[in-house]
């Protein structure tokens, strides 16, 4: 095993750590021991994961001492819903697990979404460790205890903060991730290194093909830089009272998008990369930014083969959308905009301006890169 990386977090209500590394799942038991005083613990994963994952985690737990109690749900943002957090709760609640017990989440940000509003509502609350296994659950939804399902009316629409315990980031497991899974996780460290500032956008350009190669210490360093930036972010704005909703960029149009083509048909990491596209082209509209903020980030999504999407081509759908994205406020969509790497600004959009810069942006595709 190489060496692991430590990263701590340090919120208002919660102290934990983020650990990143090689061959992390088979020392889960005792790491979790190092953290919990729990006997029983439920391993939340899904069909896929389970198969994948499943038996050495709860080989590494019962080894440490823990009873495991396995639930295994569908694949899929299905599962993320109201029915499945009941069925998981039952299922606690049948095992006769206490306040005292562990709920861990093994999977991708579906499974750790659940696990963790599951976590946030049992006996009001038990403690929880996540183990993801996707890029994207790595760099982005592990971290910060952002917990929830989502609601017929839309995503992520019930839901609770709830900080985890431990988070094992195991790199090892992301090489049978399938490629549009791939994808999505490096839009969201794409949309890091833009946060993040100008070194780390060009650390990515320069590293793009190894990134594309899952080449392992370009990947590490990645997920570090990614995970790094986010903590930063969540220990100064643990409810998305201000900084946080710097994370939302990129996503505004992005989640439309997917909503109006429907979910699946559009990929995530397409999506949202096309949602930092057309914001920094409202950061040069609104903000006066430079072009070069566009071009660099660009010449960084090209790079990393995130390609364009088709789009479902109903403005009207997409206005809606991001309507009713939770994050718009008193009726005004806003946006988080880039106006230079490492800088940020959340603006609201007037309706009429922002229908227009998209009606221009989806009917001339020449002028979008
Ligand atoms: N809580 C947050 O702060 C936050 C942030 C961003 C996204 N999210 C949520 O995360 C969810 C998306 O997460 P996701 O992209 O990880 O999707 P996912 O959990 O559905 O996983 C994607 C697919 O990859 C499979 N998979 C997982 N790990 C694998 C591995 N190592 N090898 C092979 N296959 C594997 C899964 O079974 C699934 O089919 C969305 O619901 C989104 O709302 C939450």
């Amino acid at each position: 095993m190489s060496t692991l990386t430590h990263i701590p977090v340090c919120t208002g209500s919660a102290a934990y750590e983020v650990v990143v590394g090689d061959g992390l799942l088979a020392t889960t038991g005792e790491r979790v021991a190092g953290v919990s005083d729990a006997r029983r613990c439920a391993l939340v994963t899904d069909v896929n994961v389970s198969a994948l994952f499943g038996e050495a985690v709860s080989d590494s737990l019962r080894v440490a001492g823990f009873e495991v109690i396995g639930i295994t749900v569908p694949t899929g943002e299905r599962s993320k819903s109201w029915d499945s957090a009941g069925d998981v709760l039952e299922h606690l609640a049948q095992a006769g697990l206490d306040r005292t017990d562990l709920v861990v989440a093994l999977g991708g940000g579906v499974v750790g979404d659940l696990a963790g509003f599951c976590a946030a509502t049992y006996l009001r609350g038990v403690d929880y460790v996540q183990l993801p296994t996707t890029l994207l659950a790595q760099v982005d939804s592990s971290v910060g205890g952002k917990t929830g399902v989502d609601l017929t009316a839309g995503k992520n629409l019930a839901g609770s903060f709830k900080q985890p315990l431990l988070v094992l980031a195991d790199i090892d497991v992301l090489a049978s991730l399938p490629a549009l899974e791939w994808q999505s996780g490096l839009a969201e460290v794409a949309k890091a290194a833009m946060l993040s500032g100008p070194g780390q956008v060009e650390w990515m350009t320069q590293n793009a093909d190894a990134l594309a190669a899952r080449q392992p210490d370009a990947v590490r360093e990645a997920v570090i830089t990614a995970i790094e930036h986010k903590v930063d972010v969540v220990s100064a704005d643990e409810r998305e009272a201000g900084l946080r909703e710097s994370l939302n960029y990129g996503h505004t149009l992005g989640h439309a998008i997917e909503r109006v083509a429907g979910y699946g048909v559009v990929a995530h990491g397409v999506a949202v990369a096309e949602g930092m596209r057309f914001a920094a082209l409202l950061a040069s509209r609104l903000l006066d930014a430079p072009d070069a903020t566009g071009e660099v980030q660009d010449a960084m999504l090209d790079a990393l083969g995130i390609g364009r999407p088709a789009y479902p081509g109903d403005i009207d759908g997409l206005m809606t959308a991001m309507h009713s994205d939770k994050k718009a406020r008193s009726g005004t969509v806003r946006f988080a905009l880039v106006p230079e790497p490492g800088a940020y600004v959340a603006r609201p959009v007037a309706d009429d301006l922002l229908e227009r810069e998209l009606r221009a942006w989806i009917d001339t595709p020449d002028e979008r890169g």
